[in-house]
């Protein structure tokens, strides 16, 4: 990462910084003018706030757009960069109005955006920054920062598919992936209950666990615990590397990106500043 010049702004949910405040009140603060000044650029219709042209007293959020003609308007002066162990359900959008949105689980005071997408049921280490520009610079398939899964499979992982994704896989798309690093870390059956569930014949239809999976004809299902590290960043690219192979992801876990590794005491769903040294890696 390229961003050890730059210190971290300390004010992750200091509620005295959150809320709106008056627009000629933020541009003072940004150091752009005069309080009296900035009441004069909005009248004369320099300023907009997300777009639309700002009016006289109004009030802006933190993580609103302020602009002066072209030019963005910030108050921040450092960089934030936070790690968050991001829980089962949250979706890695910006748009606040999603309900289960990142930005609105964080509810952090000024606008920010994440850097490397999870899925709605996918947990684990998520950047968070103010600035788009660093996320760029991180997400940039050029880059190839590894990223490093835990998942468990339905389907029994066995060698062959390591040595199938050391290759690349052909997960549908354009090309095949890059070279992936599977490690199997364990392997296990699981009865399965019969379930008996009757068709209208009053047969045997299904078995399943209590997850609903389906079970072979003996009644168990194989399951798999793994550490999947890819290059790149495709959409759905671990359960779709691993369907190459035939498994089926039911569970999955980002546990480091890069240098950065998860911290074991950030408990689900909460976030922390990186440190400094975590910043220069
Ligand atoms: N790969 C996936 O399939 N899902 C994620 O959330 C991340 C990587």
């Amino acid at each position: 990462m390229q961003c050890s010049s730059n210190k971290i702004e300390k004010q992750f949910l200091d509620t005295e910084n959150k809320g709106p405040v008056r627009l000629n009140k933020y541009l003072s603060e940004a150091g752009v003018c005069s309080r009296r000044e900035a009441d004069k650029l909005i009248a004369a219709g320099q300023v907009t706030v997300d777009g639309v042209r700002a009016e006289t007293g109004m009030k802006v959020e933190p993580w609103q757009v302020v602009r002066i003609g072209k030019k963005q308007v910030s108050r921040q002066e450092e960089m934030i960069v936070l790690a968050v162990n991001k829980p089962r359900g949250i979706v890695c959008t910006e748009e606040r109005r999603e309900r289960d949105s990142i930005v609105r689980f964080l509810n952090y005071p000024v606008r920010i955006t994440y850097v490397g997408r999870l899925d709605k049921d996918t947990e684990g280490l998520l950047l968070i920054t103010d600035d788009g520009q660093l996320a760029h610079q991180l997400l940039s398939p050029k880059k190839h920062v590894d990223k490093t899964y835990f998942a468990v499979t339905e389907g029994k992982v066995v060698p062959e598919d390591i040595e199938k994704i050391r290759l690349g896989v052909d997960i549908g798309d354009e090309k095949p992936t890059l070279p992936g690093k599977l490690e199997i870390l364990r392997t296990w059956e699981e009865n399965v209950e019969r379930k008996n569930v009757e068709g209208e014949s009053g047969a045997v239809i299904a078995n399943s666990n209590a997850a609903g999976h389906k079970a072979d004809p003996e009644g168990s299902i194989w399951c798999s615990e793994i550490l999947l590290t890819i290059h790149e960043g495709r959409f759905h690219q671990v359960k779709r590397m691993m369907e190459a192979v035939g498994k089926k992801v039911i569970y999955l876990k980002r546990i480091s990106m890069g240098p950065l590794i998860l911290p074991e005491n950030l408990a689900k769903g909460q976030a922390r500043e990186l440190t400094e040294e975590e910043l220069a890696a």
